[in-house]
């Protein structure tokens, strides 16, 4: 198995990080594999908002569990009320992506291409990671977007995703296995 493959197998989300620094070289290179990812018509159409200042992403997190419980999305009140609930899970780096909908034609995709670039980069550098969705339902909620504008998030822009990076508290969990059946060969 190459590197490059067994990078993909062996990446895995991680939800608890050591506070240590992720040096700048290294989130330098995972931004650069985002912004190489593909795009529908070549459109990179996206910005990534890299947060590193914990007290920020602190703000950021609070203000998202306020946006979820004012808003009432379902799917993620437990959590949004959970004392335990931490948005980065304590790691030093938070990043969101971001696209202009006006512009690509795929923005979801193209998002999610860029994050999961930025995974496998981070992962070839020993930095783990974990995509955190709680921003894109709340994303254009005007009581929060102020917060989104003041990390760079361009006001045409809808949020696709984010993600905690940093270096993970325990060793590698094993990968869930994979589901049967979903794979036809034909021919
Ligand atoms: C679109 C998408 C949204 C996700 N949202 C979250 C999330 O909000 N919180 C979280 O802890 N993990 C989230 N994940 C990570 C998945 O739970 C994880 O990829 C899956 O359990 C498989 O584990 P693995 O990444 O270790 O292979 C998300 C993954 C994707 C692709």
């Amino acid at each position: 198995m190459n590197a490059v493959i067994e990078a993909i197998i062996g990446r895995r989300s991680v939800r608890a990080y050591r506070p240590d620094p992720v040096p700048a070289s290294n989130l330098e290179e995972i931004v650069k594999a985002g912004l190489y990812a593909p795009s529908a018509r070549n459109a990179q159409a996206w910005h990534i908002s890299v947060i590193r200042d914990g007290e920020k992403i602190a703000s950021l997190g609070a203000e998202l569990k306020a946006a979820i419980i004012r808003c009432g999305v379902e799917r993620y009140l437990s959590l949004a009320r959970s004392p335990d609930y931490r948005m980065g899970f304590g790691a030093p780096v938070f990043m969101i992506v971001s696209a202009d909908p006006g512009v690509s034609v795929c923005p979801e995709q193209d998002s999610a291409l860029v994050l999961g670039n930025m995974f496998l980069a981070a992962h070839s550098l020993g930095v783990a990671s974990c995509w955190v969705n709680q921003l894109c339902p709340v994303a254009d909620d005007p009581a929060f977007r102020w917060r989104l504008d003041s990390l760079g998030v361009p006001a045409s822009h809808k949020v696709y995703g984010a993600a905690a990076f940093g270096y993970a508290v325990d060793p590698r969990p094993a990968a869930a296995p994979r589901r049967e059946g979903t794979v036809s060969w034909i021919g």
